[in-house]
């Protein structure tokens, strides 16, 4: 295999965001800049690995291992460096080279089978496709979607297929000699009982569903003709397989990836349906789940690309429990999600309000009527109740102070209690007293949703601070100086200067100084310091470790001239003082022991000496 080139390793390097890869195999939470989570590497019960995703590096305070995304993928499954490239392109989509990927990549079993079942995936895709855009079998189907308002560009744009009633893959894998083995692993057949296999889809308007790349990794397929005998489900899925996980993977997400860098959101649909009528009128930042409540995978999926969701639900009242769920699903992530819900009236779903509005007033609602999660509520909790009604009225305003209790911060709090007052006329002082009753009983029940969060996240703030004091002891003063004095050497050009016109300037201790001559190399090709991509410019594996810890120490942002002379003073003028020092009291203890009278006396003196310099230049 050919040594795979610098720019192509810093290509995929930064193709890949190294908390995506990171979050697919640790559980992470953030706190302050960084994220953190139970190190993969040993076992602990308290996390101190942490994710620094604006230097790409990873670090575990309590073992020591740290290193950019390649590093990462190594120590977890003892990949080669070679193979860890290979990885992290295949994950990113891209295609390296052939002279570049290594063997075990190429080879392994899992990637191998990958590769085959997402050809397969490809090819069946664009075959369920011809059936329904250019075969008799397919008419009724493309009649329906017509007849929905699906447009030709619309079902090419999504791939949308049919698979018919009667046989179609066997036959034509039989032709194309696909691999029974691969076939049964596809999920495109079902297993009998006596051992033969059927088509899952038959008679299904078939949906592609993408990865986020846009390969296709499985189907849903809704039922064309309604048989009332045969008890089918509306919409069904691939089964779990190797590709394929629902709770992974949002319908559109590919697409609406980039529509979303443009909107700055997303919007959330209970359908597929709701996701082509929308993207068809304009809005091409839909997703939707497989028909299944959100997964805390898809809300990463969400808020890897954007920080905002609007939900916009069936306005019918199923819709808005969903939406009630979907709040509560994502209001533990409201420290990086901003959420906010459409509720379309007369009960419509987005697919026919398009029909009966038209695509203008679809895209001036979702931009215009967005409800804060609050506010939702107020109208949420008024459905199948009379306000006019006293009884009524009181389990209304009991529920919503609830929702303050749990949702609200302290000004919302203050903000809606005067709302609720105006509107039913009541006493802000009595609406406040009930709210810290239940506030009251909340604090004493720490297992809400919520308050389990806050919870999680102290426990994350607390153990960060003992573990940088810890970091700062671990070095004596000359040694910290020279780790300050490198990373702003490292990342301030001006100081990078100053130290190379520094006349007799050395660190003391000698991986210091190796870094130091690496990165002159270093800076012959880049002209900006970058962590991730020095660390594998380094090479050797203790000066990367030394890099990792340097970078996770978090010095504050910019040095004074002041901290750079204090440096070059402790390192200049101090350490040898130090290293003869030890070095004397060695030879004390030496003396000591062998009851060198004469010795002991001459070292002491020259000890007090020592000392009473090092008293000087403090
Ligand atoms: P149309 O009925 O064609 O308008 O589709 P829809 O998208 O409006 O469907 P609906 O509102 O009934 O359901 C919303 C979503 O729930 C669908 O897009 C599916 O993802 C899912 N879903 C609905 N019915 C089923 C079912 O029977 N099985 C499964 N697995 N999912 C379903
Ligand atoms: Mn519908």
């Amino acid at each position: 295999m050919a040594r795979i080139p610098d720019e192509v390793i810093n290509q995929v390097r930064s193709s890949i965001n190294i908390l995506d890869v990171v979050r697919q195999r640790v559980d992470l939470k953030k706190s302050g800049r960084n994220y953190f989570g139970l190190c993969p590497f040993h076992s602990e019960k308290t996390p101190s690995f942490s994710v620094d995703e604006e230097k790409q590096i990873f670090h575990c305070f309590s073992c020591g291992r740290g290193g950019n995304v390649f590093s990462f993928l190594m120590e977890l499954d003892g990949s080669t460096f070679p193979e860890a490239v290979n990885k992290i392109a295949e994950e990113a989509g891209i295609e390296l080279a052939d002279s570049y990927q290594t063997a075990g990549v190429v080879n392994s079993q899992a990637n191998q089978e990958k590769k085959q079942l997402l050809a397969l995936y490809k090819e069946v895709s664009e075959l369920y496709h011809y059936i329904l855009t250019a075969t008799n079998a397919g008419q009724e189907a493309l009649d329906y979607l017509h007849q929905r308002g699906i447009t030709d560009e619309m079902i090419s744009e999504f791939q949308l297929g049919y698979a018919p009633e009667e046989k179609l893959l066997e036959a034509y894998f039989q032709e194309h000699k696909v691999d029974i083995a691969l076939i049964q692993k596809s999920g495109l057949f079902i297993d009998r009982t006596d051992g033969s296999m059927y088509e899952r889809f038959r008679d299904r308007v078939m949906f592609p569903i993408c990865d986020e790349v846009g390969r296709v990794i499985a189907f849903s397929g809704r039922l064309l003709h309604k048989d009332d005998s045969k008890q089918q489900p509306k919409y069904l899925n691939s089964p779990e397989m190797l590709l394929f996980n629902k709770g992974k993977v949002l319908f559109n997400y590919d697409k609406a990836r980039q529509a979303s860098r443009d909107d700055h959101q997303i919007i959330l649909f209970e359908g597929f349906m709701d996701v082509l009528s929308a993207y068809q009128a304009g809005v091409k930042n839909g997703v939707a789940s497989m028909g299944t409540s959100l997964t805390s995978e898809q809300i990463n999926l969400i808020e890897r690309i954007v920080p905002k969701i609007n939900i916009c639900y069936d306005g019918d009242q199923a819709g808005q429990q969903a939406t009630k769920r979907a709040i509560e699903l994502i209001t533990p992530y409201s420290q990086k999600i901003t959420l906010s819900v459409t509720v379309l009236p007369e009960q419509l779903d987005p697919d026919e309000f398009i029909k009966k509005y038209g695509p203008d007033q679809f895209r001036r609602v979702i931009k215009q009527q967005q409800l804060g999660v609050l506010d939702f509520y107020l109208s949420f909790l008024a459905i199948d109740r009379n306000l006019a009604n006293e009884s009524d009225q009181a389990l209304y305003i009991q529920d919503f102070l609830q929702v303050l209790a749990k949702q609200a911060t302290v000004v919302e709090q203050d903000l809606y209690l005067n709302r609720l007052g105006q509107q039913f006329d009541l006493d802000k002082a009595s609406l406040q007293a009930q709210l810290r009753q239940i506030l009251a009983v909340t604090d004493r029940q720490p297992r809400t949703h919520q308050s389990k969060y806050r919870e999680d996240y102290s426990q994350f703030d607390q153990f960060q601070i003992p573990v940088v004091t810890q970091e700062v002891n671990h070095f004596d003063k000359v040694e910290r100086a020279e780790r300050l004095l490198l990373y702003r050497m490292l990342t301030e050009h001006t100081i990078w200067d100053q130290i190379e016109n520094t006349v007799d300037f050395a660190f003391v201790h000698r991986k210091y100084e190796s870094i130091w001559l690496i990165a002159r190399g270093y800076f012959n090709i880049h002209s900006d310091y970058d962590s991730a991509s020095f660390i594998d410019f380094l090479q050797d594996e203790d000066l990367k470790q030394t890099i990792v810890n340097l970078e996770m120490h978090g010095f504050t942002w910019e040095s004074s001239s002041q901290e750079i002379n204090d440096c070059l003073n402790v390192i200049m003028n101090q350490s040898p003082l130090e290293a003869k020092i030890k070095e004397l009291s060695e030879q004390l203890q030496q003396a000591k022991r062998l009851n060198n009278r004469e010795l002991i006396t001459s070292l002491t003196m020259n000890l007090v000496d020592l000392y009473r310099q090092r008293q000087a230049v403090r």
